[in-house]
């Protein structure tokens, strides 16, 4: 009997009290009705009477112990429980869900390239407002009277607030070229500028047009500028821009404000001149329109034209991407598609 007292002792001294499942089962082992130590207490009646006093008394001691145990250890389980932070359990050494950083625009990264390329030969940035009115959006640019391009069909004409007296009818700019007239009629010559922006038309959004996009247009005005000198610029645009192995056409076209007007064609970049749906054959796809600065432009502008001579151009920027990164659908480019944009973060 002694022997199994001392022996429960030291189980009661090791047993595992750290968790409040561990807590439980000591106390159901050993202090329960049907525990370890009932068990012994029970046996008592076994032990010869000059013996009973002594192990009675070593078994309430044991009991004692074994209480002790439970207490101390079922109150350090409580303090444990009450001083632990509301986010216990949280590991900080995870590593944290990446941040999706965001690319830039295929339209902007092209934008840029053209813009450095033109800067190379002395090129600077001009901009104006997207909001204009009609004077540096046609009647300045030599657009007759009861031209197309000026017929709502083509044009977002924008209403004066109510009340206002406006001279002229305002509307958001159809093209670039309004910034070239903003530039003759403000900055000294010589001028050689490079003038990006949106442009809205009201066209039916498809494939092939939207009623917002973007152009790059160029002007250089000084004495003795020729056509060759247009020629060369976009030479050189073209070939830093594609590629040695591009040709390049001019094509003999009409804009009110140029005279002669081209439009600049270049070798096929689907097909490499062979001929495929894109050019439609012709092996030939237009980057843009080019001429001579027509001298009634420059007359409405202030600038003598018997002594100044000028070229211009303009450019879609969807155009050149869409060529250069084989887009097939104009929509891609304000759909914000992650899938589309993400293409685009290397270039
Ligand atoms: N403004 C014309 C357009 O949007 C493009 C253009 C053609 C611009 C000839 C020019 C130019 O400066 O000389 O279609």
């Amino acid at each position: 009997m002694q022997e199994s007292i001392s022996s429960l002792a030291a189980e009661v001294a090791a047993a595992d009290v750290s968790s409040a499942a561990a807590l439980d089962q000591f106390r159901l082992l050993y202090l329960g009705r049907k525990g370890r130590l009932a068990d012994l207490f029970d046996q008592l009646k076994t032990v010869p009477n000059e013996q009973k006093r002594a192990v009675g008394q070593q078994l309430n001691g044991l009991k004692h112990q074994a209480q002790a145990r439970f207490d101390e250890a079922q109150a350090a389980l409580e303090e444990a429980t009450a001083n632990q932070p509301a986010d216990a359990g949280f590991d900080y050494t995870l590593p944290t869900v990446p941040n999706a950083l965001g690319t830039r625009h295929p339209l902007m990264l092209v934008r840029e390239q053209m813009l450095r390329i033109f800067a190379r030969i002395g090129f600077a940035v001009a901009e104006g407002p997207e909001i204009e009115d009609d004077w540096h959006n046609f009647t300045a640019l030599n657009f007759p009277e009861n031209h197309p391009a000026r017929d709502m069909q083509d044009t977002f004409f924008v209403e004066p607030a109510p009340g206002a007296e406006v001279a002229q009818p305002h509307l958001l700019r159809t093209h670039t070229s309004t910034v070239q007239v903003r530039v003759m009629e403000n900055e000294p010559l010589p001028i050689r500028r490079v003038m990006p922006g949106r442009v809205y038309r009201n066209e039916a959004i498809s494939a092939r047009a939207h009623m917002l996009f973007h152009q790059i247009e160029g002007l250089y005005i000084d004495e003795n500028v020729s056509f060759a000198d247009l020629k060369q610029t976009i030479y050189y645009f073209v070939r830093e821009m594609f590629g040695e192995d591009i040709n390049i056409r001019f094509r003999p076209s009409y804009f009110p404000f140029t005279e002669p007007s081209a439009e600049i064609d270049i070798t096929c970049l689907i097909c490499k001149g062979a001929g495929c749906n894109i050019c439609k054959g012709s092996g030939w796809v237009e980057i843009g329109g080019s001429g001579m600065v027509d001298p009634n432009v420059l007359e409405n502008c202030g600038i003598d034209s018997e002594k100044y001579t000028g070229y211009a151009w303009g450019m879609g920027i969807e155009r050149i991407t869409m060529l250069k990164y084989q887009i097939k659908d104009l929509r891609l480019f304000t759909e914000n598609d992650v899938r589309f944009l993400r293409q685009f973060e290397a270039l």
